[in-house]
């Protein structure tokens, strides 16, 4: 099982999206382990974006994602990280294809309504900068068994 930060970014927030873009992942199957509503504080919002530092997009990068508040959420599955950077769709809302969140929500590319991590190093650390100790929550899923075939003991 992977668990991925998924951010909920302040265009979205403010277009009113929130629940749309949850019901994505929940309908999808992916289980929610963590969720939070905030103001991201300019020093994490640097740190989350410390791989972009030196591209001209990163100050405007920065003030966007500090500028009005965040759903920040923590995502659970089998191939988790994976299968919500394919719901999310690609990076420019210009680009991204229907069916995906950026595809179908939005037409901006720097307003690009949805944060996933891209890696398991890049979940564990962003996972590490939005949630503290207690935070991510471990819980059982009634329906699990439909969710995944679990014969084989591990889920398919
Ligand atoms: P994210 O990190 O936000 O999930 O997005 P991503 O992986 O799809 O894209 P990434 O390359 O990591 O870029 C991070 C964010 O920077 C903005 N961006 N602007 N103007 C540009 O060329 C440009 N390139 C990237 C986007 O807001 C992107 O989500
Ligand atoms: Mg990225």
């Amino acid at each position: 099982m992977e668990t991925t930060l998924i951010i909920v970014k302040p265009d979205a927030v403010q277009r009113g999206l929130v629940g749309r873009i949850v019901c994505r992942f929940e309908e999808k199957g992916l289980q929610l382990v963590g969720m939070k509503f905030m103001q991201i504080p300019m020093a994490t919002a640097e740190r989350h974006y410390a791989p972009h530092k030196e591209k001209p997009f990163y100050p405007g990068l920065v003030s966007f994602m500090t500028a009005s508040p965040v759903v920040v959420m923590a995502l659970r599955g089998v191939g988790a990280i994976g299968i919500c950077r394919n719901l999310m769709g690609a990076t420019f809302g210009s680009k991204a294809a229907a069916g995906t969140i950026r595809g179908d929500f939005g037409v901006s590319n720097a307003f690009n309504l949805i944060h996933g991590s891209d890696s398991p190093e890049a979940a564990a650390k962003e996972l590490g900068l939005f949630f503290r100790q207690g935070e991510i929550v471990d819980w059982t899923r009634m329906g699990e068994g439909w969710i995944y075939d679990l014969s084989s003991g591990t889920p398919e």
